[in-house]
């Protein structure tokens, strides 16, 4: 019995999980996990929840929630999205855990002793006004390459290049819109350069590992690797264990990888069980197309760096479009698995999104497609070989599997289909062709029907009968493998099948290819698969095409709705005072009627405290409260944007909303 250590891409606690996060990466993996356990393999399954980095820092301060709340908020719903899923890990905890911290640090301090991290002065933006830094997300402006606007401080999304902070034209600082200024800053370097050779070695001898995974590796290492930036400067992080470093955190993705470990950590305090014994034998990760660099070689060479055993392979599902589209959480194109799961079941998801193209391939969800598999393949081809071979072994044979006699040559074939079924779909799983896999299921299913209807039961029963019983026995047989070698795709709808064929559902995979004595009985018949109709598929297109219609339109126009969703309210400011260090910000205490509240306002180059006092001025008042400078901000007053000038109103009430 081998031990395996299998783990899943740790989610970032910053949204929920949607179709190409399950087809790429958590179903592949739950399906390898679960034929290992099939396999008398000792399985670790481990995953957590990514809660660091600037998007959740960001999201967090928008909000003006701490950010483990948010990410509290986040880990919840990937928790029970994956459930959902039956995904079946074996622990899956937080980054945030103060396990993941304690290794985490310990893991860096080692790197620092040992001399693969090393301390440099660097330039940073820096905001005057937020009095801080402006690592990755927190900085804007337009990209260098193709000056694309919206560009982050670490990435281009129109480009898709790598992009440092400061190589942004124009940058602004996202969370008060100033231009942050260049400052210099020590930030700690991981040796990333020194591993160049060993890496190419490890990944041109790696036979195990992807063409995929492998050709983008050698690529990136073909154009040479750099030295890499490992901490930040900012709050929301791991805090770099060395003195002399406060303030400074470690980069989420210096620290992420250790969350596979944490969280095995974490599981070994609660078994007793050793996890190094599972990561010795042989690490697995499963993963999409966009962590490769990631995987193949930052990873790789911290452990290297560390000193310990590297992954066993590395697999990476490639994308998911969507109606042809590229998926797009921002502009809401895109399917949630908590939406999908209110009108589908779990296991047709999982059976969609494997069937419907290798894992190494990009490939496309339509709700057509989905329509077209689920009512040929799993209603048409499945559910109807096992419901005829149920039904009919309840009224022929009285809910008994027949006595087989005298095979003729079809019989002898298609038993020795059904017993060849089980290695041949455990060889595609072993090799991670899962979708290969199910396809061999599926075809042998079809030919189990062309079988059945040859035999025609319903006649021979009644002319020869061993006819009839062959045909029973073996469809009975054949039944059985299939909801065996289901259960890694469909572990739910396979516990349905056994359940009907009154088989005891603790079973290992090598017993697929076992027979079930004639004379036992099995339970009633109920529909498994059931079709599809035409009206749900065009609901479901329609509320998806109309996210994309109200993100198209939401460029130049407004909806009703939207204007109304803003509560404007009449103000009066009754108290404000300059913001200390800041040439730009007034803070304003302002009467909105049923109550004061206080206001950051960026006027303060245009007016003095003593101008704005007892100004009627407009102001939005549903904003999530955030912070400016330090200071909580409860709305915003309008105000023109280049010249900055207050909107006032005469003759209107304190507190009158504005429509
Ligand atoms: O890309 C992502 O979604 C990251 N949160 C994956 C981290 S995987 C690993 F490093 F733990
Ligand atoms: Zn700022």
């Amino acid at each position: 019995m081998s031990k395996v250590f299998i783990t899943s891409a740790l989610p970032y606690a910053n949204g929920p999980c949607h179709l190409g996060h399950l087809r790429s990466t958590y179903i592949p993996a739950d399906i390898y996990a679960r034929y290992n356990r099939m396999k008398g393999n000792d399985v670790l399954f481990v995953c957590a929840s990514d809660e660091h980095g600037t998007p959740i820092a960001v999201r967090a301060e928008q909000e003006g929630l701490p950010a483990k709340e948010v990410a509290g908020r986040y880990y919840e719903m990937i928790k029970n999205d994956l459930d959902s899923c039956s995904i079946s890990f074996d622990n899956f905890s937080r980054t945030t855990d103060p396990k993941h911290y304690e290794i985490s640090q310990n893991f860096f301090l080692k790197l620092y002793e040992k001399g693969f991290i090393y301390e440099k002065i660097i330039k940073q933006p820096y905001c005057v006004e937020c009095s801080r830094f402006l690592p990755d997300r927190y900085v804007e402006g337009i990209c260098p390459h193709c000056n694309g606007e919206g560009a982050r401080g670490d990435h281009c999304e129109s480009c898709g290049r790598h992009l440092e902070p400061t190589q942004l034209i124009e940058p602004t600082c996202l969370i008060c819109k100033g231009t942050p200024e260049i400052r210099e800053s020590k930030q700690y370097f991981f040796k990333l350069s020194h591993f160049q050779d060993d890496l190419q070695k490890w990944i041109e001898s790696n036979n195990e590992l992807p063409p995929n995974v492998k050709n983008y590796a050698l690529q990136w290492l073909k154009e040479g690797l750099k030295d890499w930036i490992l901490t930040r400067d900012m709050e929301w992080g791991i805090p770099v264990p060395l003195e002399g470093a406060e303030g400074k955190i470690i980069y989420v993705w210096g620290e992420a990888f250790l969350g596979y470990i944490s969280s095995a950590a974490q599981w070994s305090e609660r078994t007793g069980k050793p996890w190094e014994d599972y990561w010795n034998d042989e690490a697995i990760h499963f993963i999409g197309k966009d962590i490769i660099y990631h995987h193949s070689i930052f990873w790789p060479a911290l452990l290297m760096a560390y000193g310990c055993k590297l992954p066993y392979t590395i697999i990476a599902g490639e994308y998911l479009s969507l109606e042809g589209r590229k998926m797009s959480t921002s502009k809401n194109w895109v399917i949630w698995a908590s939406d999908f799961l209110e009108s589908f079941d779990s296991d047709t998801l999982r059976y969609y999104l494997i069937a419907n193209a290798p894992l190494s391939r990009d490939t496309d969800f339509s709700w057509e497609d989905f329509q077209r598999r689920v009512n040929d393949e799993l209603a048409d081809v499945l559910g109807n070989f096992l419901h005829r071979t149920f039904t009919f072994t309840t009224r022929f044979f009285d809910g008994q599997i027949p006595e087989p006699s005298e095979f003729d040559e079809y019989d002898n074939e298609f038993e020795s289909r059904i017993k060849a079924l089980p290695a041949t779909v455990g060889g595609y799983i072993e090799k991670f062709k899962f979708r290969e896999g199910l396809i061999e299921i599926i075809k042998l299913a079809k030919y189990g029907n062309k079988y059945f209807n040859d035999k025609e039961p319903w006649k021979t029963v009644k002319t020869s009968k061993n006819v009839a019983a062959n045909c029973l026995y073996l469809a009975n047989q054949l039944s059985k493998t299939m909801a065996i070698t289901l259960i890694p795709y469909m572990p739910v709808k396979t516990q349905e099948i056994l359940k009907i064929l009154n088989v005891d559902d603790d079973i290992n995979w090598d017993d697929a290819a076992e027979f079930i004595p004639a004379g036992h009985l099995i339970g009633e018949a109920k529909p498994i698969f059931t079709k599809v109709d035409d009206d749900i598929i065009t609901k479901e297109k329609e509320e998806l095409y109309e996210n994309l219609k109200e993100v198209e339109t939401m460029k130049d126009e407004i909806s009703i709705d939207d204007f109304a969703a803003m509560d404007l309210r009449v103000g009066k400011i009754i108290g404000a005072e300059n913001v200390k260090k800041s040439k730009n910000l007034l803070k304003l205490m302002v009467d909105i009627g049923e109550k004061e509240i206080q206001v950051v306002a960026g006027v303060a180059q245009k007016y003095s405290p003593e101008e704005v006092l007892n100004k009627t001025v407009i102001v939005l008042v549903n904003l999530p409260p955030a912070k400016l400078f330090g200071i909580k901000s409860e709305g915003m007053l309008l105000a023109t944007d280049d010249n900055m000038s207050l909107l006032t109103v005469e003759g209107a009430e304190i507190g009158e909303n504005i429509k």
